[in-house]
């Protein structure tokens, strides 16, 4: 092996039987900062012209390759060379390049790898142009390159969906040409010694293979349909589709597309999301705090959200204790997570032998003490607070002192509950979100006796979950709920003021909710804010402004789309406008002397956030959410609030 030259501070290279082997250690994930791209440029100029070298290997330092371009550099101003043009070098070197994938090639790192002649995959690396997720397409050749490789289909389905493949499909698709079994370096080395002084296989003068037009337009039309206004999966779409033309007019077509992307409101607010999900696990106090460690986790009550967590925590390869009030309660719940499990398999997601594992992690009992071999127990009983209190002085007899207690409560206050336990300082909250399964965020409550390992460990588990732990203060309805309410608050005000609730809904589902306010209302039925209201009543400030329509729609059994009528009416399922509902509203506002006017949807839009943000100001002032954007990934997580649109703090800057 020869000497290392340093062609940048992240890019450096040894020469290994006549081939330049190209390392880049850009940490934390190798992105193409200016410096790389530097680094290449120069690293390609000297294996031109350096007669003794007969190819290049590129490969990443530690587990990534490339995860792309660099992120922060974007809205600061451009820094030669470009990624297109370092790109554009590699493909037309005379010499072998070939693309050593050790670990992740996303993006832009998957764009170098497909301007190399050949890819060379560890069983560890995956690949993926993820641009969509943050707003833009990809800019340094991947809409063109990917489709001239592997077909205008798979390519549409990868580019628009944003997700990443690992190696053995990577494989399959024709993405990466082997995948190697030893050494990935010294099989990349071979394959460039193979290939020296032979023609090469240059991705971008390959003639894209003829693919069947009319389910490509049935694919983009899905495509188009499921982006719900965003710009990016329709251009990539664009661009996709149109591939099949000279490899340069693509190529600028795709780089303007970038650009004009790159710069647009939806993108930055996609970033914001981005940095927001890395900074939420960055928590004051817990700089390195240890977690306990946790291998076996109980949980209390297999109703559907107790089911949920058994399930996500079978699936991140925990055992499982699950305990319920009688022996065949705790059966039903154990056929009930079994069918959970049964469904995943069904749709592919589990294989037959991940299936038997898991089950075979799972016990179900209605006896406490068996509890006692867990290292956190997981409460998912009825939300009323003497219930949560007294299972939780039972299980302080039977768990380890050391073991780590939290609750899933939505409303209670988790710092009663923690004080009736002989060690608070083991207790926190962990607020799933149902499905428990399949919704990704979790609030992780901090109580205030809470020890900082308790809350890491809380956090440690959530990540193992695969969910998105947003750490949140006390208060009534933690940081999601709390927005919410006021969410809900200004749309029962703004129907008092003269929108009806189809337009409000209109207005929201414009802006890129999934679904209305009221719509919502009707799906999830209106019984149990009811009841919640109807104990609050006693409490409530006189001065404050309320709205009884939703009191009224209840009261004459309006309960929502189970009942057949609710905010709206379902005649033969289909959500209809009620008159009837118009005439409850009307009359509420002539009780109270309003005269109704109209608003626009840019009104309501802006009021509905408007009271968002107040909302989110109030429970930054009180340190119930330590910032911001800890605000928003939960309303988009958990709530349904269009993550294009950044979340409801960050569409105030
Ligand atoms: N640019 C700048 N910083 C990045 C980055 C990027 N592309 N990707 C990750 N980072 C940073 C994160 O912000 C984080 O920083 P922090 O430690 O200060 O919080 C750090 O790298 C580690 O990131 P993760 O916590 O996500 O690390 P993981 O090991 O869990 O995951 C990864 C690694 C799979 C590479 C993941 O970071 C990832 O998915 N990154 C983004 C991939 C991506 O979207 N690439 C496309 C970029 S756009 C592009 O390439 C345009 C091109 O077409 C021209």
């Amino acid at each position: 092996m020869s000497e290392t030259i340093e062609f940048s501070a992240t890019v450096s290279a040894t020469t290994r039987n006549g081939v330049l082997v190209v390392t880049i250690d850009n940490a934390p994930v190798n992105a193409t900062s200016v410096d790389v791209r530097d680094g290449l440029e120069k690293t390609l100029a000297h294996a031109e012209a350096a007669a003794g070298l007969t190819g290049v290997v590129i490969t990443g330092a530690g587990k990534t390759f490339i995860g792309g371009a660099d992120i922060k550099e974007f809205g600061k101003p451009a820094m030669d060379p470009t990624l297109p043009a370092v790109i554009e070098k590699i493909e037309n070197l005379s010499k072998p390049v070939v693309a050593a994938l050790n670990g992740a090639a996303l993006g832009g790192g998957l764009e170098v790898a497909l301007a190399c002649h050949y890819r060379v995959a560890a069983p560890a690396a995956q690949v993926g142009l993820p641009e969509v997720k943050l707003g833009i397409v990809p800019g340094a050749g991947g809409t063109q390159r990917l489709p001239r490789l592997i077909g205008i289909p798979a390519a549409l389905d990868l580019i628009t969906s944003g997700r990443s493949v690992k190696a053995a499909e990577a494989l399959k698709l024709g993405i990466v040409d082997e995948l190697a079994a030893g050494d990935l370096v010294e099989a990349a080395i071979s394959a460039a010694s193979v290939l020296a002084g032979k023609p090469l296989r240059r991705t971008g003068e390959l003639t894209i293979a003829l693919s069947d037009t009319a389910e490509i337009e049935k694919t983009s039309a899905r495509i188009l349909a499921k982006a719900r206004g965003q710009k990016a999966p329709a251009e990539a779409v664009r661009l996709v589709t149109s591939s099949n033309r000279p490899l340069a007019e693509g190529l600028a077509d795709e780089r303007a597309t970038f650009l004009i992307l790159r710069d647009s409101r939806e993108a930055a607010a996609l970033r914001h999301v981005f940095f927001a999900e890395r900074e939420s696990s960055k928590v004051e106090g817990l700089e390195g705090v240890e977690p306990r460690p946790v291998r076996t986790i109980g949980i209390c009550g297999l109703g559907l959200m107790g089911s949920g967590i058994a399930v996500a925590a079978l699936g991140a390869g925990y055992s499982v204790i699950g305990l319920d009030q009688t022996a065949e309660a705790a059966e039903k719940g154990k056929e009930r997570i079994i069918g959970l499990l049964e469904r995943n398999v069904a749709s592919g997601r589990l294989d037959q032998t991940g299936f038997e594992a898991q089950k075979a992690r799972l016990s179900v009992t209605a006896t406490d003490a068996d509890l006692a071999p867990c290292d956190l127990v997981v409460e998912a009983v009825f939300d009323d607070l003497a219930v949560k209190t007294s299972l939780f002085q039972r299980l302080d007899k039977v768990i380890r002192p050391d073991a780590v207690l939290a609750t899933n409560t939505s409303y209670l206050n988790p710092e009663e509950i923690a004080a009736a336990t002989v060690h608070p300082e083991r207790v926190l909250g962990l607020h799933f979100f149902s499905p428990a399964h399949v919704m990704r965020l979790l609030e992780v409550v901090r109580c205030a006796k809470t020890a900082p390992d308790v809350l890491a460990t809380g956090l440690a588990v959530a990540k193992k979950l695969r969910k998105l732990p947003v750490v949140t203060g006390v208060t009534e309805g933690f940081i999601g709920n709390r927005i919410f309410s006021a969410y809900r608050r200004e749309a029962e005000f703004l129907l008092e003021d003269g929108a009806l609730p189809h337009e409000i809904d209109a207005a929201l589902e414009d802006y890129g909710f999934p679904m209305g306010l009221f719509a919502v209302y009707d799906m999830a039925g209106l019984e149990i804010a009811w009841a919640r209201r109807k104990r609050q009543a006693a409490t409530r400030d006189p001065s404050a402004r309320y709205v009884e329509i939703a009191d009224t729609l209840c009261e004459a059994g309006r309960l929502g789309q189970k009942a057949g009528r609710g905010w709206y009416a379902y005649p033969d399922g289909r959500r209809t406008i009620d008159p009837e509902v118009t005439t409850i509203i009307e009359a509420a506002r002539t009780k109270k002397g309003i005269t109704p006017r109209t608003f626009s949807k840019t009104e309501i839009v802006e009021r509905m956030l408007g009271a968002m943000g107040l909302e989110g100001e109030a429970l930054l002032a009180e340190g119930i959410a330590a910032r911001a954007s800890d605000i928003d990934l939960v309303m988009i997580n958990g709530y349904g609030f269009p993550a294009h649109k950044g979340g409801p703090m960050f569409s105030r800057s």
